[in-house]
Parts: C-alpha cells; sequence; structure tokens
C-alpha cells in the first residue's frame, strides 16, 4: 500500500548560500514523474553525495533537494510491464540523486531504464553495501580482466582503497588471488587495509612521485585509481609493459600530470570509468558479477550500517577525509 508522506533527508539552500541538512516527511506526489515507484529498504553514501549535500552545484543544481545516488528497494508501483509490485530492485546512476530526488527518501520514482532486478544472490542491504562505488570497483576489475591483467602478472595497486570504491576493489581483487599493493589514508588504516586483503600497504607519499620524471621502475601489473592527480600520474609511470590502470575519480585532483611516454615506450593503457552511463547490459553483467563469483564479504569494519539521522555527521566525515569503507543507510523505519 502507497503512503501519502515519507521521511527523506532534505538539503535546502539559504538566502547567503548555507545549504541545510534536514529530516522532513515529503508527499508520494511531490517525487517527479516515472515508470516505478519504488520503496527504498537501504541507501549508501558515496562521494558525490555528500558533494550534493553540500552545495555542489556541478552535482546538484537546484535545491531544495534529497541527494542519495543510491537506493535499494520494493516496487510499490509501476506501470512499466517489466516490474510488478513486490519486486526486489537496485536504482544507481543515471540522474539519480542529482536532480532527481534519490535514495536518501524511503521513496523514490524513476524510469523503468533504470532499474536492476534485485540479482538472486543478493539482499536489499549487500546491493547497496556495494552501491555505485562496488559497481565502480566491479567495473574496475572487469577492465583489468578483460585487457588480461591476471594474478600472475605483479601486483595490482589500488589508490583510494581507504574509501568506498578502492576498499571493495581491494576485496574483489584479492578474492579473485591478486596481491593487492593499498595506497593508505591521511590517516594509517593498515590494520583494515590488509584485514580487507590488502598484501602490502604504501603510503601516499611513497604513492607520489616527486621527481618530475617521465617514467618510473616498472612496479605495478594493474593499478584502480579513484583519486587522480599526481597518484594516478605515478602509477601510470610505474606500470609494467602493457600494464592497464583504470580512473574513475578525482578525490585528489582531475589533473594528470604525465607524457605519453608509458604509453608509446611500455604500452601502457589507461582505461576510464564511468558507472553513471554504464549501458544496461553491462551493468547487468557487473551485478551478476558482484553477486556470485566475486561476491565479497562485508564485515562491519568495511560495511557500517547507519540510520537517516547518522548521515548529517557521516557527510561531513567524508568531505573531511575521516570516512572509511561504506556506509549503508537503513530506511525501513
Ligand atoms: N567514475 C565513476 O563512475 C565514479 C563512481 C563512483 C565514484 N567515483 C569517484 O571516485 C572517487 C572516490 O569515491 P568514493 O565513493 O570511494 O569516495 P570516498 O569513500 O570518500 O573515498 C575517497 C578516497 O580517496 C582518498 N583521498 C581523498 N583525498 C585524497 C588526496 N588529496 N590524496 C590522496 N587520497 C585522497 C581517501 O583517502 P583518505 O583515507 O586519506 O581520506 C579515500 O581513500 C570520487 O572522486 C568519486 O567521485 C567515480
Amino acid at each position: 500500500m502507497k503512503p501519502t508522506t515519507f521521511r527523506a533527508l532534505v538539503i535546502t539552500e539559504t538566502e547567503n548560500k548555507q545549504y541545510l541538512r534536514q529530516i522532513q516527511d515529503k508527499s508520494v506526489d511531490d517525487l517527479p514523474a516515472g515508470d516505478v515507484l519504488v520503496r527504498v529498504h537501504f541507501s549508501s553514501l558515496n562521494y558525490k553525495d555528500a558533494l550534493s549535500a553540500s552545495g555542489n552545484k556541478g552535482v546538484t543544481r537546484n535545491y531544495p533537494h534529497t541527494p542519495g545516488i543510491d537506493a535499494a528497494g520494493i516496487v510499490a508501483e509501476s506501470s512499466d510491464p517489466r516490474f510488478t509490485p513486490g519486486d526486489p530492485v537496485i536504482v544507481t546512476s543515471y540522474d539519480l540523486g542529482m536532480n532527481t530526488a534519490g535514495g536518501f527518501g524511503q521513496y523514490i520514482r524513476v524510469p523503468a531504464g533504470w532499474v536492476v532486478p534485485l540479482p538472486k544472490g543478493l539482499t536489499l542491504r549487500e546491493a547497496m553495501g556495494y552501491g555505485t562505488a562496488g559497481f565502480t570497483a566491479g567495473l574496475s576489475v572487469f577492465q583489468l580482466i578483460r585487457h588480461d591483467v591476471l594474478p600472475e602478472h605483479g601486483e595490482v595497486l589500488v589508490s583510494g582503497a581507504t574509501g568506498g570504491v578502492g576498499s571493495i576493489a581491494v576485496a574483489i581483487l584479492s578474492k579473485l588471488g591478486y596481491a593487492v599493493a593499498a595506497v593508505n589514508g591521511k590517516v594509517d588504516r593498515s590494520d583494515y587495509l590488509n584485514a580487507i586483503g590488502a598484501k602490502r600497504i604504501i603510503s601516499i607519499d611513497e604513492a607520489t612521485d616527486k621527481s618530475g620524471r617521465p617514467l618510473l621502475k616498472s612496479q605495478w601489473a594493474g593499478s584502480i585509481d579513484a583519486v587522480g592527480g599526481d597518484i594516478l600520474a605515478t602509477a601510470v609511470k610505474s606500470m609494467n609493459a602493457n600494464g592497464v590502470v583504470t580512473t574513475c575519480g578525482n578525490a585528489a585532483s582531475p589533473e594528470l600530470p604525465v607524457n605519453v611516454y608509458p604509453f608509446i615506450l611500455r604500452g601502457v593503457t589507461l582505461v576510464g570509468i564511468d558507472s553513471q552511463n554504464c549501458p544496461m547490459p553491462h551493468r547487468l553483467e557487473t551485478w551478476e558479477k558482484l553477486s556470485d563469483e566475486w561476491k565479497i564479504p562485508m564485515p562491519e569494519t568495511m560495511v557500517e550500517e547507519i540510520r537517516l539521522e547518522d548521515l548529517d555527521q557521516r557527510i561531513d566525515r567524508m568531505l573531511n577525509r575521516q570516512h572509511k569503507g561504506r556506509s549503508v543507510v537503513n530506511l525501513t523505519n
């Protein structure tokens, strides 16, 4: 039964450009038009949500707004024959949580083309343990495998490893038998990184070349990068011959200070990862892998469950680089 009101985190913009975060009662009738109404059971916190919740107009143009680029729940209504009330589903990417009211509310209404049936091997909570961060990690692992980076070829470097994308990438790669070197965070999180599967811990200083040389000692068979800037450049310059680097984020910087030598003298491949516009067939294939062959344990140290009320503080922690792993938001109550 569809209720008339539900709870949501709403960001409002004040006259002096402050962004207030409040839990409000919203009406289902206020949701945008769409094919599928979903009762959200779980969401999760991603870097993009922290930006949306703090007034980043590159992510969210207009306020008031409910962020949440991730949602997993049960179909409440559907005008599309592919979905029936009662179906468990995942909705991530596209415009969810950016300029469309997102998963930090107990209901969302979205186009049917955004909806992924929950794979059999996952609960709604596990799906949000991955969320966009884990899905992006999955896309990155996919690219390493697609480009023939195999465990026997050598170590794989993961940057931003203490964060959402990085933590899940470390855990999946380790499950698949890769030797993972993980770049530590601002705060020492070696114990955490070892516990989720890293074989070697690299400090941010070690991961950042200061010599400015165009090529560095070959060290890595592959790399999954979530931070960009000098750390990504250092990884590109330190690849083995035919090594593969994926790039998905700019947590440190959007710049990439490299020249062509790693590409023309070592055959390095740099692969861009865009989870938002990933075509549906590859999206379904990746969720299937995450639910089965690549499924990782999600201990509380890596995936912590929080409530809507906790988001305000978690968002600040994420913006201040104090967040670790993944936060799953329980919206069942
Ligand atoms: N392309 C896509 O489809 C896609 C999808 C998902 C995410 N992303 C992007 O990927 C990035 C990571 O997202 P996330 O959800 O994993 O965020 P997150 O949980 O906040 O993790 C960010 C990670 O980056 C590290 N970091 C932050 N600033 C840094 C700096 N100046 N130097 C070195 N390391 C730094 C953090 O380390 P500390 O422990 O030191 O804080 C942490 O490990 C973001 O830029 C996000 O927008 C892109």
